[in-house]
């Protein structure tokens, strides 16, 4: 592994409601390393909520935004990084990310993510794609089916989440991210 576990970054990707901000908040606290959201930061650049932007913009607005964000910290280095559901629809993305950082796949099942996205949260308060969902199984499982193969093969390790405490799932990730450094 070239990429030196002190200034590494650990990127975490996958479907909303995998978790990936709680996972990436626990590790960073684990780790001692800084915690960064691109969403959040795209809200702080722009002022307006993830929501507002799909809304008066449109989705491919956003897609830039993301993509600008990415570009901005790819240089950073020894972060934690929690990406949007989306981010491998672009792969220079996923190249970005790879420059200083090792990219984990939390992957679940569909009916963990239905449980973490729409089960008991009222429309208003889903995800931009997710809003207006009549059918939420279908929609979760059709946005799923586009992008599984690019979450894959976007990721150096999968980890799965199902039944797993947002603990036991960044303790997998310490360990694995240790694991590559154990004989360097
Ligand atoms: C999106 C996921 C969201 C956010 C935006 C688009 C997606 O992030 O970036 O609503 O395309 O799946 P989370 O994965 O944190 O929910």
């Amino acid at each position: 592994m070239i990429k030196e576990k002190n200034s590494v970054n650990i990127v975490l990707i996958g479907m909303s409601g995998a978790g990936k901000t709680i996972v990436g908040k626990y590790i960073s606290k684990i780790l001692n390393k800084d915690f960064i959201d691109t969403d959040d930061l795209i809200i702080e650049i722009t002022g307006k909520t993830i929501d507002c932007i799909f809304k008066e913009h449109g989705e491919a607005y956003f897609r830039q935004l993301e993509k600008d964000t990415i570009k901005n910290i790819s240089s950073y280095k020894n972060k934690i990084i929690s990406t949007g559901g989306g981010v491998v629809l672009d792969r220079a993305n996923i190249h970005m990310l790879r420059e200083n950082g090792i990219i984990f796949y939390l992957s679940a099942s569909i009916d963990t993510l239905y449980r973490n996205l729409g089960a008991n949260i009222k429309e208003d308060d889903r995800r931009p794609l997710l809003k207006y969902s009549k059918d939420l199984i279908e929609d979760i499982s059709k946005l799923y089916k586009n992008r599984k193969n690019l979450y894959i093969s976007s990721a150096d390790y999968i980890v799965n989440i199902d039944g797993k405490s947002f603990e036991t799932v960044g303790n997998e990730i310490i360990s694995i991210f240790d694991s590559i450094y154990s004989c360097s």
